[in-house]
């Protein structure tokens, strides 16, 4: 499908008069809002009855109007518009009145549903389609009719479509384009087949199954009743049955073969359902309400590529006032590495795995909807409970596009993996963050196993992963300490023949290998190595999703540099791979304790306590630098806070991030007035005195959440641009923030 074009342009050239032929609701709200708007110097309307003519200039909607346009063709002339606005049939006997009388230079458009049938019958009284002819469709309307509906509102923030075709003149487009801008409408282009397509399925279907259901249940007279206790769901589901039948009767048949694809379609699903309900076949039904939820839910997002979180959908900044201190106790939400695995690995077990403390941001939603598209039922999340209806090692189903993961690298590696076993084709598609990121990595170990992979220039996604293909182990040696590659490659491993193996030149987060194991499957671990063979089967679990370390950081180092506080982040997930952070704010001087340390479903877990002390520069040890890989930009803002220097080195892996991380810190700080000097694998930062100033977090959430703690210690406000990432791993950072004492808002 092509992407529809918006258009941008205002009203460029003036309309001098407007006729509207036909003063229904459509016609008769765009005279409404251009006389409101004062976008026209006049409007004339044109109706078939005299009432009607006499109501519209009763009503203010028009100047003057009569009953053929006949009688007022002669003055038209270049900058006139002419709007049909009658029902779809009714448009060519229309245009047969307009073609003898409207000189060429006057622009015609319409407001018909159905972009098709208009365009044969401007071929058909024309003999071919003028330039002065521009097809179009106001999406806006309701289920009232006739000239006293006219809204002069109804078109604000409504999308008006133009359909465009070779022979549109574009002075002509503009024309129009401008007019409906003045209306208050957005307006977009796209192909006329497009159009009816898409119309027949998002408004045409819809209002027929609304008219047959309500003429089904309104003829059958035992169901009297219904009408009388009719609840919420009805009278919403069948509003769109008291629209104008006459309307719709056009609509139909004039775009019968795009609306009978679509009816079919649906008839089949309605068919599945229906066994499905005879058989009670559970698990059938409860995939389709599920997954049509979540498309509910989210579908407007989906269709446009965008965040799942509506406050992702816009740009925002954060200011956040200097000083203050952190106080009490803060559960941040669940671990991303582990919600991203749990889902994965649920998918593929054998049974239902519950999941709990499931971290609701964009970056496990996106794992979550691509298990979806796989077939995969999942109910929820809710209050971060999820049910995944696994379908065991060989159960997934090939998607029905691409399989977009959004901002988060985590899912594209690990499900590269999977699916390069996998006998259908796949494609893995995300934002421009994550276009820029490599995926070599993955691709090429997976190359070897005989994965068939190909990525865009640079090892950059798109990857596009052959199905079928028989993968064979390997013996990997990692040259960079990945858990996502090393996870991506123990995942292929369960479809390759033999056992795979890989090593990894430093420690790195170890959730596969523990999550595996708690679903019963067998990995052999010595040292830096990890081992696995394919043939086995997981078995479903229940899995209780630690706090996100990575998310507690900024409470961590928010309480360490502010004087005064002290913070109890509770129920955090220390896993000896992730707990770099709490060993190097340690070594700089940090007062932190850990209390109630016990084990949660085979991950350790802690209460951390973290009270306010000075803290000192250090150079920071290489190998804590894989065990606090995703702190840094917090552990920055620390140093920055820190006496003396502190120096790190050995994290080139920094550079390739959802940021270059180094660099982006670097700039910020700079900015902040702190010297900060970046290295190829590192950074050299100086204590001193935090500045306010105007950062950017280029669109990184943990770039975004260190600057935002940064204020606690600086003399003026900062603020930081480009935040809406922040939901990716953090959905409740603002209110947990500003909860804790930081003194931050948020700027949409
Ligand atoms: C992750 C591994 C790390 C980390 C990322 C999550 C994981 O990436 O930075 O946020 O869940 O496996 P690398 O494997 O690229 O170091």
């Amino acid at each position: 499908m092509t992407k529809p074009i918006l258009t941008n342009s205002i009203l460029t050239i003036p309309i001098k008069r407007l006729v509207v032929v036909g003063l229904g609701l459509i016609g008769g709200s765009l005279a409404a809002a251009l006389k409101k708007a004062s976008a026209c110097q006049e409007v004339i309307g044109i109706a078939r009855r005299s009432v009607t003519c006499a109501d519209a200039v009763r009503l203010g909607i028009v100047d003057r109007a009569y009953l053929s346009i006949a009688e007022v063709a002669a003055e038209l002339e270049s900058g006139d518009v002419v709007f049909i606005s009658v029902p779809t049939l009714s448009v060519e006997k229309i245009l047969q009145e307009i073609v003898g009388c409207v000189d060429p230079q006057v622009t015609i458009t319409d407001g018909a549903s159905v972009k098709g049938s208009v365009i044969e019958s401007v071929k058909r009284v024309y003999g071919l389609i003028p330039p002065q002819f521009v097809a179009g469709h106001p999406i806006a309307g309701s289920e009232q009719s006739g000239v006293e509906a006219s809204d002069p509102d109804l078109y604000i923030n409504h999308r008006v479509i133009l359909t465009p075709t070779e022979e549109t003149g574009a002075a002509h487009l503009e024309l129009i384009t401008g007019m409906w801008h003045a209306a208050g409408a957005e307006v977009l282009t796209m192909p006329v087949e497009e159009h009816d397509d898409v119309l027949a399925a998002t408004s045409h279907l819809p209002h027929a199954i609304a008219y047959s259901l309500v003429d089904t249940l309104a003829h059958d007279s035992e169901n009297e009743n219904i009408f009388r206790y009719a609840a919420g769901g009805f009278r919403d589901f069948t509003r769109i049955a008291s629209s104008d039948p006459v309307m719709w009767h056009d609509i139909m048949r004039a775009n019968k073969s795009s609306v009978l694809s679509a009816l079919n379609l649906f008839t089949d699903n309605l068919q599945r359902l229906s066994s499905a309900i005879e058989q009670e076949d559970g698990e059938y039904l409860l995939g389709v309400f599920t997954r049509a939820k979540a498309a509910r839910d989210h579908f407007s997002k989906m269709l446009n590529k965008q965040a799942y979180s509506t406050n992702m959908q816009h740009s925002i900044s954060y200011t956040v006032q200097p000083g203050g201190c952190v106080q009490g106790e803060l559960r941040v939400p669940g671990d991303k590495s582990i919600s991203h695995r749990s889902i994965m690995l649920g998918s593929l077990a054998e049974g239902i795995t519950e999941v709990e403390g499931f971290l609701e941001g964009e970056d496990a939603l996106a794992t979550l909807q691509a298990f979806r598209d796989m077939g995969v039922v999942i109910e929820g999340p809710d209050s971060g409970r999820v049910k995944i209806h696994g379908v065991g090692l060989h159960g997934l189903q090939k998607p029905p596009g691409p399989l977009y993961v959004g901002n988060s690298g985590t899912s594209m590696r690990l499900l590269a993996g999977l699916l390069a076993g996998q006998i259908f084709d796949s494609e893995l598609t995300g934002d421009e963050s994550l276009t820029k990121r490599p995926m070599n990595r993955v691709a090429n170990p997976l190359r070897e196993m005989g994965a068939k992979i190909t990525t865009a220039e640079g090892g950059r996604p798109p990857l596009n992963i052959k199905g079928g293909q028989v993968l064979n182990a390997i013996n990997y040696t990692m040259p960079m300490a990945s858990a996502q590659v090393k996870s991506c490659i123990l995942l292929a491993g369960l479809y390759a023949n033999g056992t795979t193996q890989v090593t990894e030149p430093a420690p790195t987060r170890d959730h596969t290998e523990r999550m595996l194991t708690g679903f019963g499957y067998p990995v052999k671990r010595d040292g830096a190595m990890a081992q696995l063979s394919s043939g086995g089967a997981l078995s479903s679990t229940f899995i209780e999703v630690p706090a996100d370390i990575s998310s507690a950081t900024f409470f961590m180092v928010a309480a360490a540099i502010a004087p005064g506080s002290d913070v109890t982040l509770t129920h955090v997930g220390i896993n000896p791979t992730r707990d770099g952070v709490i060993s190097i704010l340690t070594l700089m001087g940090a007062d932190i304790s850990l209390l109630n340390k016990r084990d949660v479903g085979g991950e350790p877990v802690a209460d951390i306590r973290v009270k306010y002390a000075p803290l000192k520069g250090i150079n920071i040890p290489e190998d804590q630098v894989p065990l606090a890989i995703d702190e840094f930009p917090a552990l920055f803002i620390a140093a920055s806070c820190a006496e003396g220097t502190t120096v790190l080195t050995g994290a080139e892996e920094l550079r390739v991030k959802e940021s270059d991380r180094i660099q982006v810190m670097a700039d910020g700080l700079k900015i902040l007035g702190v010297s900060a000097q970046p290295t190829a694998d590192g950074i050299v930062i100086e204590g001193g005195v935090i500045g306010g100033g105007e950062v950017e977090s280029h669109d990184d959430h943990r770039i975004a959440m260190s600057f935002t703690i940064a204020a606690l210690r600086a003399t003026a406000p900062i603020v930081v641009n480009n935040c809406a990432n922040v939901m990716t791993s953090f959905p409740t950072f603002v209110g947990l923030a500003q909860q804790a004492g930081i003194a931050l808002t948020v700027n949409e």
